[in-house]
């Protein structure tokens, strides 16, 4: 159909068909990426929710199962995590069968007519063959409701240190702390932020993880938590926490509370759409990667985007690093390698001028838009640099970094469909660098109705959704610095089945 040769991604995760949000319970086994998501099967805007299922063999090939959870007489089934449970700590393994251990939100909607406030509890789910199929524990809920209207998206992890599991979970306006020994039994150990980052809206979808800090010895502890609303451009948007965690509590590391006290919150993504991701849990330690997906979308219109078939993509899946530059902490992110096997046909080229690389890329196959396109810009002025992409019917997105105001941008106000929701483009959505750039690397991934763009390594990236009435064709690199040179181009075009 015409909605899916011009709108279905090539290489982003949809749903064949119907609603979808949050990217649940991603773990992974045996060779097999597992993706759960928020997911209504009998429509294309938010209903009961679903677990749907989708596996992997590499993050972007990607084959929908069937449902995995469905709601019943207890709740819908909200967003939440899974563990692979290798010591069979919950005793759900059978005859050597490691259990896989989903833990979920139910959301009681009958007591929420109701006018309670305690309608959402913890639960969990089994599954003995590898996540296909789950069996809801029969004494649920493991962790009522204390009272708290907003509680729910349990992210669970193998804390080592301490030998226990670690539920991260979000409660109003803070996350809250649970450990358990065997996935049933849950202790409250603490919460954390109740004053601290963002806070225009409700906190949900934490993520609590360790990493190495990059080119050192140093752990630290990164705390991801969604917001809705209250993003930096507007709607949903994820910001992020560094410091300390001892098995108990959560400590902000001191740099990064003075880098906070600057900016009040510290987001993973200044673009409008890439909310509510979590981390893949049992990556390999021979992999040792930090693996995220995240929705790519906002809850401002995700229920008025002009797709009508399905509705919602994620983000490409990114590898998060954690880099510390002169005292402050960057959770940088890029796509994941496994991206570039499908790179059929890739130019490169070094010291070109803007009208050079209008050529390259005019002669490429953005048509599709399957292009990534990594440019090293040197000797920057006080100017703009925009990348513009045009189409015949007079749709542009125009994106870049305008070093003047300092800031980078991406302006989708004349992108093609925009008045769907009046929330969808209202602005130019913009994040300031830190200081006038010298120097740029700019990484752009296009397919068709959407732009990842990572700078300098993804220490500020910008993820956004766009509908043009016709794929963007023509390319365009304007700026009133005529003599800068890019110091090297590389386009990948891609190819999948
Ligand atoms: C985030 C969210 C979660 C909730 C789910 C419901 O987008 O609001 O907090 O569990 O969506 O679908």
């Amino acid at each position: 159909s015409l909605e899916e040769a011009l709108y279905r991604p090539n290489f982003h995760f949809t749903p064949k068909a119907n609603w979808m949000n949050d990217p649940n319970g991603m773990f992974y086994l045996n060779g097999t990426y597992h993706l759960y998501f928020q997911y209504y099967p009998y429509g294309n805007v938010w209903g009961p929710m679903h677990w749907g299922h989708a596996t992997s063999k590499d993050m972007i090939t990607w084959e929908e199962q069937a449902i995995a959870l469905y709601p019943d007489d207890s709740g819908l089934i909200f967003s939440g995590s899974a563990v692979v449970d290798k010591n069979n700590t919950s005793g759900f393994g059978k005859n050597g069968i490691m259990p896989v251990v989903a833990i979920f939100t139910y959301h009681n909607m009958d007591m929420e007519k109701d006018g309670k406030i305690d309608y959402q509890t913890q639960a969990i789910a089994y599954s003995l063959d590898e996540g296909m199929t789950w069996t809801k524990y029969d004494k649920n809920p493991v962790i009522p409701n204390p009272g708290i209207k907003d509680f729910r998206d349990p992210k669970v992890m193998w804390d080592e240190a301490n030998n226990k599991w670690i539920m991260t979970l979000a409660a109003g306006n803070k996350v809250m702390f649970y450990s358990s020994f065997n996935l049933k039994e849950w202790t409250l150990e603490s919460d954390f932020g109740e004053s601290i980052g963002g806070h225009g809206g409700v906190w949900e979808c934490p993520d609590l993880f360790s990493m190495k800090v990059e080119n050192s010895d140093e752990i630290k502890w990164v705390l991801l938590v969604s917001i809705n609303p209250g993003g930096p451009n507007g709607g949903s948007a994820t910001q992020y926490f560094v410091g300390d965690f001892d098995g108990n509590r959560f400590v902000m590391d001191d740099d990064f509370s003075h880098q906070l006290e600057a900016k009040d919150s510290i987001w993973l993504d200044y673009g409008k759409d890439n909310y509510a991701g979590v981390t893949w849990s049992n990556i390999p330690e021979t992999d040792g990667r930090t693996l995220f997906i995240g929705w790519m979308s906002n809850w401002d219109y995700a229920r008025d985007v002009p797709t009508f078939k399905w509705r919602s993509a994620m983000t490409i899946p990114r590898d998060l690093q954690l880099k510390k530059i002169n005292e402050n902490y960057y959770l940088e992110s890029l796509p994941v390698d496994e991206l570039y096997n499908y790179a059929e046909n890739t130019i490169q080229k070094d010291l070109v001028n803007s009208k050079e690389l209008e050529d390259l890329i005019n002669h490429s196959n953005i048509n599709l838009a399957n292009i990534n396109i990594a440019f090293d810009l040197k000797d920057l002025k006080e100017t703009n640099y925009d990348f513009l992409f045009f189409n015949k019917e007079g749709d542009m997105l125009s994106l870049g970094l305008n070093n003047m105001e300092t800031e980078f941008f991406i302006n989708r106000t004349k992108s093609g469909k925009v008045d769907f929701s009046e929330k969808f483009a209202p602005k130019i959505s913009t994040v300031k660098t830190s200081e006038i750039l010298r120097e740029l690397s700019v990484q752009i991934l296009l397919d068709k109705t959407s732009v990842e763009v990572f700078y300098n390594d993804g220490e500020v990236v910008m993820t956004e959704l766009f509908f043009p009435n016709a794929p963007f064709d023509k390319f365009s690199l304007s700026s009133k610095d005529k003599t800068f040179k890019i110091e090297n181009v590389k386009i990948q075009e891609f190819k999948f089945k």
